[in-house]
């Protein structure tokens, strides 16, 4: 067992509120006082209008952001000990490829920054895009792939890692209904394959009812809690049938 897998991927919001300076230069509350417990090897939807603070949540979860009030726990541990970052990932919202490198050499940069040897680099990025079905597309450039595919090397980079925990910023919004309905098929078996935690952030209340095993609902103005909801739906799910229909339809009346 790897030490990113040794992790439990267990995470704690623990009262965390955030402002940032507003236009007027006066303070600005974002978030306030978020509790949540997200259960290891759980998928969790943050669901929320836009501006509501889903990102700077998310941002706060991985380390990028640090808030005025509260904490975060990673497996019981505070977040600022918590010293095996490699085993957190982040998908951004958009890809963040880079242009000039082919998908093969994307996925290698996230191995980058440590000390692994350049062979084991490659055969773990090899493995990755194996993962994502895109192993016949190694050698492509950014340019020549469609949207899903460069999707699918973002997701490629985030796992390489084999982390523990993945947060994902709506990594799907950009893709059209079908090709975001194939990701979301991928991100289950590869959950399921892979056991990891999954925090993602979304405005789209089919996308959090389809992945998650529990729902936050943030309300704007500043972000808080609003509602949480634990999805105990067999999968895959299908939005049409009934029990899903009537989660979504009352999801869709908490936003
Ligand atoms: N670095 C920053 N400085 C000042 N204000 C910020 C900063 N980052 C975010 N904000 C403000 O915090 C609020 C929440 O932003 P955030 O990006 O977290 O929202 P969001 O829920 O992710 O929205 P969206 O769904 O549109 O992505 C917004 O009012 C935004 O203007
Ligand atoms: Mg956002």
């Amino acid at each position: 067992m790897s030490a990113a897998t040794a992790i439990a991927g267990a995470i704690e919001v623990r009262g965390v509120s955030k402002w940032f300076a507003g236009n007027d230069g006066q303070p600005l509350q974002v978030l306030d006082n978020i509790q949540l417990e997200v259960a290891a090897q759980s998928v969790v939807a943050i669901l929320g209008a836009s501006g509501c603070g889903k990102s700077t949540l998310l941002n706060i979860i991985s380390g990028l952001v640090t808030p005025e009030r509260g904490d975060i726990r990673i497996n019981g541990v505070a977040a600022r000990d918590f010293d095996d970052w490699r085993s957190i990932s982040y998908m951004f919202q958009e890809d963040r490829l880079l242009p000039w490198r082919t998908a093969q050499r994307n996925v290698e940069f996230a191995l980058e920054a440590g000390s692994m040897p350049r062979s084991e680099r490659e055969s773990r990025a090899r493995e990755s895009l194996k993962l994502v079905g895109l192993d016949s597309f190694a050698d492509a450039f950014p340019y020549q792939l469609s949207g899903g595919m460069r999707s699918r090397v973002a997701l490629a980079r985030s796992l390489v890692q084999e982390p523990c925990i993945l947060l994902m910023d709506e990594p799907f919004s950009r893709l059209d209904a079908l090709t975001r309905a194939q990701m979301h098929e991928e991100l289950l078996r590869i959950q399921a394959l892979k056991q990891m935690t999954i925090v993602f952030v979304t405005h789209d209340v089919e996308e959090a009812v389809v992945l998650a095993d529990h729902v936050v609902v943030l309300a704007p103005r500043p972000g808080r809690v609003r509602e949480q909801v634990a999805i105990d739906l067999p999968r895959p799910r299908d939005t049409t049938e009934a029990a899903t229909a009537q989660l979504t339809h009352q999801l869709k009346s908490l936003i």
